[in-house]
C-alpha cells in the first residue's frame, strides 16, 4: 500500500481519422501542410494489396505527387533502414511521409522521416547503450500512419521505432516525441486483404494489450508523482479501463469472424476498433508480465515461424517476442476469464 497514495492520472492519444474510406482523404489532409512531394513507405506485401497506389492516386487530386517505397523489410533492422533512409536521402526533399502497412513500414518511414530531416546516422539516435541516444536538433516532416495490420503494435500513435541491431544481435529503438506520427488513419477497408495469420497475430496482440492494461496496477497504489515525475505509463485507471472493456467486448463477436472470413468487413471493422480503443487504453495504463516476460523467453526460441509471415525470414526476435506476449495474455484471459 502507498504511503502517500496517486491521485491524479493521465490520459493522452494522437490525432485520429477511422472508418472505411479514411485513406482516400490523406491528399485533403495533407494539402492542408501544403505538401507536393511526398513518399509513401510499404512493403511488397502490403504493395501486392494495390493499398499504397490507392493512397497514391487519391493524392493526385490535390496536387500532391507521391512516390512509393515498397522495400521495407519485415521487422527492420539497421541495414534495411539504412537502405531506406539512403532511398530517401538520395530522392528527396520530401513535404511528407505516408506509411501504408504494419508496424515494419510504418518504424520504417518514421527513421527516413527522422534522417532525411536531421544529420548523422542511425547509431547516433538509437537508445544508448546501443546508440549515442542523441535528439533530434531539427524538426520533423509530417508522417502520416495508415496501418494495415489491424494495428496490434499500435506504431500508429507511438513515439518509437523498433529495429533489430544485426551485429549486436540485439533488439534497440529510437524513441523520441518527434517521432509520433502527426495523423493516424485506421481505415478498416485496408485491412480486408490482411492474411488470416497475420489477423491471428494482431488480434491476438490486441487482446493481450486490452487484457495487460485491464489487469495493471492500478494508478492508486504507486506513490504520489510530482508535477515532473509524471510518466505516459500511470497504471489502470477509470478512462483506460473503459477502453479495455470496449475493446474486449468488440472483439468476443468479431475476432473469430475476422481470421476465419478476412472478407467479412463488418468484423474488419470491430476488431480495428477494438485495437483501436485498446491502444487508447495500454497507450495509458501500460501493459505488465506478459511484455515483462516475453524478450528473456523469446531470446531462447531458435526456429518460429509464424503462418503467413514472409518465410525467407531468419530467426526473429521481435516475433517471438509477440508469440509469448500472446500466450502471456492468453493464460491471463483464463484467470480473468468469467
Ligand atoms: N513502434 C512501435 O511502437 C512498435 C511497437 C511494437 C512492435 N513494433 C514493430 O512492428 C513490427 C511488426 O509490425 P506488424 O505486426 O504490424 O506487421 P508487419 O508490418 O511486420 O507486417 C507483417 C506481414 O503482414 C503483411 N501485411 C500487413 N498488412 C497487410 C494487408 N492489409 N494485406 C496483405 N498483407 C499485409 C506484410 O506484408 C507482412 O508480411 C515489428 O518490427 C515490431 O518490432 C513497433
Amino acid at each position: 500500500m502507498a504511503h502517500n497514495p496517486e491521485s491524479v492520472f493521465t490520459y493522452g492519444a494522437p490525432r485520429l481519422k477511422f472508418g472505411s474510406g479514411a485513406a482516400d482523404e490523406i491528399g485533403y489532409d495533407l494539402s492542408l501542410t501544403g505538401a507536393k512531394r511526398v513518399l509513401i513507405v510499404t512493403d511488397a506485401g502490403v504493395a501486392a494489396s494495390g493499398s499504397p497506389q490507392r493512397v497514391a492516386e487519391r493524392m493526385k487530386e490535390f496536387g500532391i505527387e507521391a512516390v512509393i517505397y515498397h522495400q521495407v523489410h519485415i521487422e527492420p533492422t539497421d541495414a534495411s533502414l539504412e537502405e531506406a533512409v539512403a532511398y530517401g536521402r538520395d530522392l528527396g526533399p520530401w513535404d511528407a511521409f505516408v506509411a501504408v502497412g504494419g508496424g515494419s513500414s510504418i518504424d520504417t518511414a518514421k527513421a527516413i522521416n527522422l534522417l532525411t530531416t536531421n544529420p548523422g546516422t542511425l547509431l547516433d539516435y538509437v537508445n544508448v547503450p546501443v546508440g549515442q541516444g542523441k535528439a533530434p536538433t531539427q524538426p520533423l516532416m509530417p508522417l502520416v500512419a495508415v496501418p494495415t495490420t489491424t494495428t496490434g503494435t499500435g506504431s500508429e500513435s507511438t513515439t518509437v521505432c523498433v529495429l533489430d541491431v544485426l551485429d549486436l544481435k540485439v533488439k534497440a529503438g529510437i524513441s523520441h516525441a518527434l517521432l509520433r506520427p502527426t495523423l493516424a488513419v485506421v481505415d478498416p477497408s485496408l485491412m480486408v486483404s490482411q492474411p488470416a495469420g497475420v489477423t491471428a497475430c494482431a488480434g491476438m496482440d490486441i487482446l493481450c494489450h486490452a487484457l495487460e492494461s485491464y489487469t495493471a496496477r492500478p494508478y492508486t497504489t504507486y506513490e504520489r508523482k510530482a508535477a515532473d515525475q509524471r510518466v505516459p505509463y500511470c497504471g489502470s485507471n477509470p478512462i483506460a479501463d473503459m477502453w479495455a472493456e470496449k475493446a474486449l467486448s468488440l472483439m468476443a463477436t468479431s475476432f473469430r469472424r475476422a481470421v476465419r472470413d478476412g472478407g467479412d468487413v463488418q468484423a474488419r471493422e470491430s476488431m480495428a476498433l477494438a485495437a483501436t480503443f485498446a491502444g487508447m487504453g495500454f497507450g495509458n495504463a501500460g501493459v505488465h508480465i506478459p511484455h515483462a516476460n516475453a524478450y528473456p523467453i523469446a531470446g531462447r526460441v531458435k526456429d518460429f515461424r509464424p503462418k503467413d509471415y514472409p518465410n525467407d525470414e531468419p530467426m526473429n526476435p521481435a516475433r517471438h517476442v509477440r508469440g509469448f506476449d500472446r500466450a502471456g495474455s492468453l493464460s491471463l484471459h483464463v484467470r480473468c476469464g468469467p
